[in-house]
């Protein structure tokens, strides 16, 4: 090989590595990834992308714009988001000690406030179909130096043995799925709770036509009349303990255990 076709061999790879895909996208989340190597981002990177394609499809509504929704959740709840969620933690009178499941965690608020509850000895998992909600959900844990388990998944068909945990938390994501997929969830729901333990279903219940304004804008499609949330329950063995408005918006709760 003479000089000019050695150099010319470099010249390629070097435009070949520059025009790679991965690289770009590593250049461009450089300030996210700080401290990470490029090595460890493709292999992350590689690992979303198979994470993605083992996820089971869902007819549930996924939302993808994961830092906007902390936005509009703290408008939602006009700034008191940890209050809310420590609320919701009482409510389902969590433990120490006690494993605990959000399905449709979102960006991971209330798992992160669970885990907190049950403390060091207790296990918190977090379960959505949103990859960008699971990579801030994350995040934040990270950032709040709790341990919870975030998993990509879909709650019709959750990735968890028979009776694991202690406790199902499930808040403003029944009315994300149509009428079928929600009693799959309700009946997943109860499979992986021990005997007697307990869920807490919270959604938005009044009518979608009265609300107004930003939130109204985000949720027209969204409500679940807490009749159908105590008959969704009850049909899938679980025994109501409780259920009723929830003083905040037109949210209803509705506490149950599995019979
Ligand atoms: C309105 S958000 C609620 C998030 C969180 N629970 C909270 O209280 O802020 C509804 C979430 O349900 C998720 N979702 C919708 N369908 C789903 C499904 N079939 N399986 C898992 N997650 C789903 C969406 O991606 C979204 O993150």
């Amino acid at each position: 090989m003479n000089r000019t076709t050695f150099l010319s061999a470099i010249a390629h790879t070097v435009a070949a590595v520059l025009r790679s895909p991965v690289l770009k996208a590593y250049i461009r989340a450089r300030p996210m990834y700080r401290g990470t190597s490029f090595r460890a981002f493709r292999e992350g990177t590689l690992m979303e992308t198979m994470d993605r394609y083992s996820v089971p499809d869902t007819k549930g509504r996924i939302i993808h714009w994961a830092a906007r929704y902390d936005v509009l959740a703290w408008l939602l709840l006009l700034g008191r988001e940890r209050a809310f969620r420590e609320r919701l933690v009482h409510l389902a009178c969590l433990e120490s000690g006690q494993s605990v499941l959000d399905i449709g965690c979102g960006t991971g608020s209330l798992a992160i406030a669970a885990k907190k509850q049950v403390g060091p000895s207790g296990m918190v998992q977090g379960i959505d179909a949103s990859p960008e909600m699971i990579a801030r959900a994350r995040k934040k844990a990270t950032r709040a130096s709790v341990d919870v388990a975030f998993t990509h998944g879909v709650v019709e068909a959750l990735p968890f043995p028979d009776g694991q945990f202690d406790a199902v938390l499930s808040t403003l994501m029944l009315h994300h799925l149509p009428g079928e997929t929600r009693q799959q969830c309700a009946r997943e729901m109860h499979r992986v709770l021990k005997p007697g333990g307990r869920v807490l279903a919270v959604d938005f219940g009044g009518s979608a036509g009265r609300r107004r304004g930003l939130i109204a804008h985000f949720h027209r499609h969204g409500r679940v009349d807490v009749h159908d949330i105590v008959r969704l329950l009850s049909e899938a063995g679980f025994e109501i303990v409780e259920s009723g408005p929830l003083g905040l918006r037109d949210m209803n709760y509705v506490l149950g255990t599995a019979r």
